[in-house]
Formats: C-alpha cells, sequence, structure tokens
C-alpha cells in the first residue's frame, strides 16, 4: 500500500498568506497542517508516501525531508502546475506502479485518522473506496448518491442535492484508477477532476465503495475551517507548561506553553498554544489562539486566533478575534494625532474594523 499526499494547488483562498508560503504548512496547533496527515498515513501503516508539489515544492520539500521523521519514505513528484486532483494521480502512475494506494489532501484534517478506512479498504478491496461525511449544505461540496452499499454517482457542488454525504478529502484507489484518469477530460475550470474518475469507475462497472468518517473531518483551505480545525485541535491538549510564568500572571485551563516562552503580568485561558520563545507581557490571550515561536503580544488581547512567527502585536485599544495574523508582522498603536487608520497591507488582505 502507497500512499499519494497533494501538496501542490494554487491555495488562492488563503491569500496574502499563499503568497509566500504553501498552504499545507500553515500551522493549526502551531503545527504545520501537512505533518497531521503524514502522521495519518504513518499511523495507517503507509511507509512509501509520494509527495505531489508545484509552486512550493522548496518549502514543502524543506519542511518535510524524506520522511524519516515520521519513519517514512517520501518521493516528490513535480506536477507543473495545477491541474486537477486526477491529474496529480496521472502523473504519479509510476510512482504507484500498480499498487493499491491512499490519497490524502495536503491541507486535510481528520480527527480520527484513516486507519480503519485503509483496514477496510484490504479486506473489502474494492476499485475505489470514499471517505463521506454528513454536511448541512451540501450544495458546496462533491457529493455521493449511494445505492445496496455502493457509490452510484457523484455530483459536484448539486443545485438539488439527493444526499448530504460529502466527499472528504482522502481516497483508496487501486490500479483500474488510472485508465480512468486517462479517459477522462477537463472540466469547465480546465482541471482533470477526481468526482469525474470515480464516476467513470462506477460507469465501468468497478465497485466503489463509501466509508462514512467518524469524528470531525475539515479541509483547512480557507480563513474559517483553518480557525475551526485550530479550535478542535487545541481542545485535545492537555495542559504542559515548560515556559515561564510570573506571580503576576495567571494560565487557566488546557494551556501549553513551550519551552522559552516567557509569561508577564498577562492573563492566559485555554485552550491555547504559545510557542517557544513567545513573550506574552500584560496582554489576555483567549481561549482557541496559537501563537507560534517569538511572536510578542504586549499591551494587547487576543483570542481565537492564529499568529504565526515573528510578529508583533503592542497596545491595540481593542481585542483582536478570528484573524489569521502571517510571520513578522506588526500591528501597534500609534499614540501620534491625527487619530487615523494606517494600514500596509499586500494584495488581498483583508481587514475588519468592529465597534
Ligand atoms: P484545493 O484546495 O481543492 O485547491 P487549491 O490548493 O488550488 O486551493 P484554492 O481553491 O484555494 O485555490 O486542493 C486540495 C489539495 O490538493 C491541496 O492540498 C492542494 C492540492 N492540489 C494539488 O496538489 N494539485 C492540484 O492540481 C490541485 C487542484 C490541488
Amino acid at each position: 500500500m502507497k500512499g499519494l499526499i497533494l501538496s501542490g494547488g494554487k491555495g488562492s483562498r488563503l491569500r496574502p498568506l499563499t503568497y509566500t508560503r504553501a498552504k499545507q504548512l500553515v500551522p493549526v496547533a502551531n503545527k504545520p497542517v501537512l505533518f497531521y496527515g503524514i502522521e495519518a498515513l504513518a499511523a495507517a501503516g503507509v511507509r512509501d508516501i509520494g509527495m505531489v508539489v508545484g509552486d512550493t515544492r522548496e518549502e514543502i520539500r524543506a519542511a518535510v525531508g524524506d520522511g524519516s521523521r515520521w519513519n517514512v519514505k517520501v518521493t516528490y513528484i513535480e506536477q507543473d502546475a495545477p491541474r486537477g486532483l486526477a491529474h496529480a494521480v496521472l502523473i504519479s502512475e509510476a510512482f504507484l506502479a500498480n499498487e493499491p494506494f491512499v490519497m490524502y489532501l495536503g491541507d486535510n484534517l481528520l480527527k480520527t485518522g484513516i486507519t480503519p478506512f485503509v483496514e477496510e479498504f484490504v479486506r473489502r478491496r474494492p476499485a475505489a473506496q470514499i471517505l463521506l461525511t454528513r454536511v448541512p449544505d451540501p450544495q458546496m461540496f462533491g457529493v455521493a448518491e449511494l445505492a445496496d452499499g455502493q457509490v452510484v454517482r457523484l455530483v459536484e457542488k448539486p443545485k438539488d442535492p439527493k444526499s448530504d454525504l460529502a466527499l472528504v478529502g482522502v481516497y483508496m484507489f487501486g490500479p483500474e484508477v488510472f485508465e480512468s484518469v486517462r479517459r477522462i477530460t477537463p472540466s469547465v475550470r480546465n482541471e482533470l477532476e477526481i468526482t469525474d474518475a470515480i464516476q467513470d469507475l462506477i460507469d465501468r462497472g468497478c465497485a466503489v465503495h463509501p466509508h462514512l468518517v467518524d469524528g470531525w473531518w475539515k479541509d483547512t483551505g480557507k480563513l474559517d475551517d483553518m480557525l475551526e480545525a485550530n479550535r478542535l485541535i487545541l481542545e485535545t491538549f492537555d495542559r504542559r507548561v515548560d515556559g515561564a510564568v510570573d506571580a503576576d500572571s495567571r494560565v487557566e485551563g488546557k494551556v501549553v506553553v513551550e519551552a522559552g516562552a516567557q509569561i508577564v503580568r498577562s492573563v492566559v485561558r485555554g485552550p491555547t498554544i504559545i510557542g517557544a520563545d513567545a513573550k506574552i507581557e500584560q496582554a489576555y490571550v483567549g481561549p482557541f489562539t496559537s501563537i507560534m515561536n517569538n511572536v510578542e503580544i504586549r499591551g494587547s488581547e487576543i483570542e481565537h486566533s492564529i499568529v504565526l512567527e515573528g510578529s508583533v502585536l503592542s497596545d491595540l485599544s481593542n481585542r483582536v478575534i478570528d484573524s489569521l495574523i502571517g510571520r513578522n508582522v506588526r500591528i501597534y498603536r500609534q499614540p501620534l494625532k491625527p487619530s487615523a487608520y494606517r494600514f500596509m497591507l499586500g494584495d488581498n488582505s483583508e481587514v475588519g474594523i468592529r465597534w
């Protein structure tokens, strides 16, 4: 059994962060989202992993290396442009070498991992097995229609959904899929769609089995989902305080304070993680916040947010909430008049001002 993790793509829904960083490396609870995927595959016993990479190949390579940290072997597969999930399968044929494989979207997170999913596929060995979850808004997803325990139809973002079973970003395939990815043609968005390839398998009479996911699943491709994934992961943490907390501070609930971090005259309320060498001074860090290494929060309040390495928030008069702040960002108060906003923001930045 091989693994194929998709770590290319455009990441347009997470701009401007994805101008300078691969979306699969944006951290959730201070760990790149991609690492959760590698861990899920390793836990399911998949040791030989192909990593499909695009424009951000160097950054992914630098972060993942040869996979030995997870006791797996990673082979990089270059995709010239994001031509679709089925295109990623097509270009990986030589690596997959007629073995069955699990395909995992590099920006997806699953609470329970994928071990039962892989085991079921090995036991029943259909041509394909797809992971499904019930959603309240199937119009937004690829949706599967079932009959007699088999998948009979897949519809991408149906206007009038016949089921509430959405496709989750994990798939299992036998080598039968290669004929299908060769038979399909690009969709209106000019991508080779994996749903079309699976529909082609069904139309050719191959068995496509459904597997319902237990526990939550999150695609972290956009801001709200990223914050929700962060929330879900932080909730699973146990309290651990390795950094320094002064006598005037309160650290409440499930809080991780990494070594070298300092909490000074502040309140930190979990679930929250404070990265190594971060400094929280005269500040409030509220629930569901991930503060990365070397961040400084001074004279400010923040909750339900993610702040990446090296950023500084100082003396802000309003609490920062529901935010994803990139690396080395500085947000500070200027006491000078006129009282006004002063911005220097990259393309596609988003600032919401509430009062
Ligand atoms: P998506 O999130 O569907 O696509 P995207 O990365 O282009 O994002 P956006 O819609 O915001 O522009 O991709 C799911 C995963 O698969 C993600 O980890 C990127 C990866 N991917 C590839 O590796 N190659 C591809 O051709 C595509 C479309 C996605």
